[in-house]
């Protein structure tokens, strides 16, 4: 065992473990942010980080940290993490594995007492996922000064209940002083959740950065109406106008080039939403997405006019409230330079990739060096209970990011080493 080995039953029996927290019968989780769930899962992590005599901090927006000391004091950390929170019926791998395999590279390093210069931390980021309280990397967006506290706060769900009363109601508030603090480089290890590795047979992705993300909310105010006396043309069906819209997003996508992505994911509301109404009330949500924001503008001003269109032939009243846009990013030339090398001194193929889908290592660029490292997602599915990593590929990632670690936390021994 290598002095850059990594305990793999260790990690195995912690990921199984983790992957029982919200378990779904179809081999997926459901452990949306701030929920019972969730605190069960910190509540692992946090005693996993304990038992690795790592000192364990929570900030105020709920983000954990575990921090191991390096051989300089008050030198910069290298952070590696990601997030434990999932989406409803999501999969074992999104995030969580992330955050284990920060766990299990720190908990390496004092294992074998590596000399190295720099702190590493491990993190695990509240609410990446946003399908709770949206939008999403609201902790990780905080702490890159994308949003402010009071707004992330202020965040509601489905029920009305805010960010602020869930993340208390597990307990999980911490202090703004415990927040991370200076940052040499962050890294983080995630499943691609597309097909590309999966199709081409290679095991590492060098991700160059993640394309650019806007979400919108359409409410549509129709009519509702008797189902058996109100005449078709006398209709202002909420409804089948929403489907009109939902129909022209797509068209929009599709216009746009191979590379655009469309999603009316979520109908949040119908009203009556009964069997003999016609639909007054509709909302439902747009994820838009595309590498160049230009493009992803001229997308979201093109829907509008859709939708600006289709009301006026339904003749219903429609307003789209486009509420959150991650601008695209590209991480840091040495530092995805770093994983390559990793990778590569490992032996191991890798395809020089941008993310679709959004991480928290998409705020963490606007105040640390960032990379990412993808192992393949088989068939490319994710946000699902199928989603699924084949484990080889998973230790093989796990390794190429305690490599890239060692070697940025820099310092003596074999760090660098065979
Ligand atoms: O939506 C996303 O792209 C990420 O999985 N939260
Ligand atoms: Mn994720
Ligand atoms: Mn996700």
């Amino acid at each position: 065992m290598g002095a850059l080995d990594i305990n793999e039953k260790r990690l195995r029996e912690r990921f199984d473990a983790m992957s029982a927290v919200g378990a779904t019968p179809g081999g997926g989780v459901s452990r949306q942010t701030l929920t019972e769930a969730d605190r069960q899962a910190r509540d692992l992590l946090r005693r996993w980080m304990e038992q690795a005599g790592l000192h364990v901090r929570v900030d105020d927006m709920g983000t954990m940290y575990g921090r191991l000391e390096g051989r300089r004091p008050g030198a910069p950390a290298v952070a590696l993490g990601s997030h434990l929170d999932s989406v409803h019926m999501g999969g074992r791998f999104d995030g969580a594995l992330g955050v284990l395999a920060a766990l299990e590279v720190v908990e390496s390093a004092k294992d074998r007492g590596l000399a190295l210069d720099h702190p590493l931390e491990v993190i695990n980021f509240t609410n990446e996922e946003g399908s709770r309280f949206a939008p999403s990397m609201l902790a990780s967006g905080v702490l890159a000064g994308a949003f402010s506290r009071d707004y992330a706060y202020s965040r509601t769900d489905v029920d009305g209940v805010t960010f602020l009363e869930a993340l208390e109601a597990i307990g999980y508030r911490g202090r703004e002083e415990d927040r991370l603090g200076p940052v040499k480089a962050y890294l983080e290890l995630h499943v691609e959740q597309g097909p590309i590795l999966d199709r081409r047979g290679i095991p590492i992705g060098v991700v160059e950065g993640i394309q650019g993300i806007t979400w919108s909310r359409v409410t549509v105010r129709g009519q509702a109406n008797h189902a058996g006396t109100t005449p078709m043309d006398a209709r202002r069906d909420g409804l089948l106008a929403a489907a009109r819209m939902m129909l022209a997003a797509r068209d929009v996508a599709r216009a746009a080039g191979e590379q655009a992505r469309a999603t009316t994911g979520a109908v949040e509301q119908v009203l009556p939403n009964v069997i003999n109404a016609v639909a007054g009330t509709v909302r439902f949500t747009v994820d838009f997405r595309h590498p160049d924001g230009d493009e992803l503008d001229r997308m979201a001003a093109r829907f509008q006019e859709e939708v600006a269109r289709i009301a006026r032939e339904e003749g219903v009243a429609a307003e789209v409230e486009r509420f959150w846009t991650s601008p695209p990013v590209r991480f840091d030339a040495g530092v995805v330079d770093a994983v390559e090398q990793a990778a590569r001194e490992l032996g191991l193929d890798t395809l020089r990739m941008p993310s679709g889908a959004g991480h928290d290592a998409g705020l963490m660029a606007r105040i640390a060096p960032t990379g990412m490292i993808f192992v393949p997602s088989r068939d490319g599915k994710s946000h699902c209970e199928e989603e699924y990593t084949q484990w080889e590929h998973a230790v093989q990632g796990v390794r190429v990011l305690a490599r890239t670690a060692y070697r940025l936390a820099g310092g003596a021994g074999d760090a660098h080493g065979a």
